[in-house]
């Protein structure tokens, strides 16, 4: 009772997540699922079983600017990755474009949502490429320089499969300066003792690997 108490005394349009919460309980209970039980209980303004959208026109989706923080003198200065935080109406910086696609298709923003495509993928290898890579140059490759990786002879192009957007690391480099980027060399060469390095702009296989940021509905690759 004391639910129904508390719902005649607010307006159920503006609080779809309770609506949701709503139909998910009588769910459970097998009473009824659709929200319009809440008519009985003196709500006046509740969404329709049939919701139609309005103001289509004035909707801006998921726009430029919910993912660029566009700066007063752009286009001198060039946007920043960031997030619009609609619940403070501020720009939030992001450190790299996965974290950006976490925010909504992840835990990252709302820690109780079901998308969770960011999770899964932090997970997986995917998300975890550098070490490895390090390890087999300092195995198999001591002695070549990162030309040597990408163009030599016995050319293995780890950039294009293991991170291929870390050339837009630092404002962008190529995969040969990528490959002196990210793992140590010692005057020039891999050697026995290659590690990883600035980790923290390496992105593994990030999402816009395969989806393209401003064309998510079909599939691409990132040639590096
Ligand atoms: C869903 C988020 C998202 C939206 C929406 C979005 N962008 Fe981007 N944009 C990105 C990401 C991610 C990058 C790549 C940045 C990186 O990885 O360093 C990017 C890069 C860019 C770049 C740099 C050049 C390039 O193409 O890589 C420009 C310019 C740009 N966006 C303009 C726009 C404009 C204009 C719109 C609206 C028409 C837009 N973006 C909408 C996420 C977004
Ligand atoms: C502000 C929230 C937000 C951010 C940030 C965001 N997305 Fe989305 N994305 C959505 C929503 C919402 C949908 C579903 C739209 C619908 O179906 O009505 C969607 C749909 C998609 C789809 C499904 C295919 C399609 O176009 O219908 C893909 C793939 C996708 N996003 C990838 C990305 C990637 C990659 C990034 C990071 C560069 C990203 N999104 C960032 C909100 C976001
Ligand atoms: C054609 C794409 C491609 C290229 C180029 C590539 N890799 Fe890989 N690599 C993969 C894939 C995919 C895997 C995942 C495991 C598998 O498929 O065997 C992998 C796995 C690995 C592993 C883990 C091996 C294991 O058995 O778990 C190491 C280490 C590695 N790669 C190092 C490198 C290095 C170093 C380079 C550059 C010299 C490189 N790779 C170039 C695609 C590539
Ligand atoms: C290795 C490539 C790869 C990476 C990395 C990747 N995706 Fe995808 N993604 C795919 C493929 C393949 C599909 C399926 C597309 C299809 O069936 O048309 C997909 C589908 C999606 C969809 C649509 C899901 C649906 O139910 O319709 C979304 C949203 C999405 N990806 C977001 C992301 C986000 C966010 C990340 C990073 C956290 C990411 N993806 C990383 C390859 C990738």
């Amino acid at each position: 009772m004391a639910f129904q108490t508390d719902f005649s005394s607010k307006t159920i349009g503006v609080n779809p997540i309770r609506c949701l919460e709503l139909r998910l309980l009588f769910k459970w209970l097998n009473v009824d699922n659709k929200c319009k039980t809440f008519s009985n209980f003196g709500v006046e303004s509740r969404f329709p079983n049939e919701e139609v959208a309005l103001n289509t026109n004035a909707w801006p989706h998921v726009s430029c600017t919910a993912c660029h923080n566009a700066p007063a003198d752009h286009p001198t200065t060039l946007p920043s990755l960031s997030l619009f935080d609609s619940q403070t109406a501020r720009y939030v910086h992001m450190d790299s474009a996965s974290q950006l696609c976490g925010q909504c298709h992840g835990t990252l923003h709302f820690a109780n949502t079901d998308h969770r495509i960011y999770d899964s993928w932090a997970a997986s290898k995917h998300a975890d490429t550098q070490t490895s890579v390090a390890t087999e140059l300092s195995q198999s490759r001591v002695g070549e320089t990162p030309d040597d990786l990408i163009h030599g002879s016995d050319a293995e192009n780890c950039i294009a499969c293991h991170s291929p957007t870390a050339v837009l690391a630092a404002g962008g480099m190529t995969e040969v300066q990528a490959m002196s980027h990210f793992f140590v060399t010692a005057n020039g060469v891999f050697a026995t003792n290659t590690l990883s390095t600035n980790m923290f702009e390496w992105q593994g296989i990030a999402c816009t690997a395969c989806h393209d940021p401003h064309d998510t509905a079909n599939l691409s690759y990132f040639n590096s």
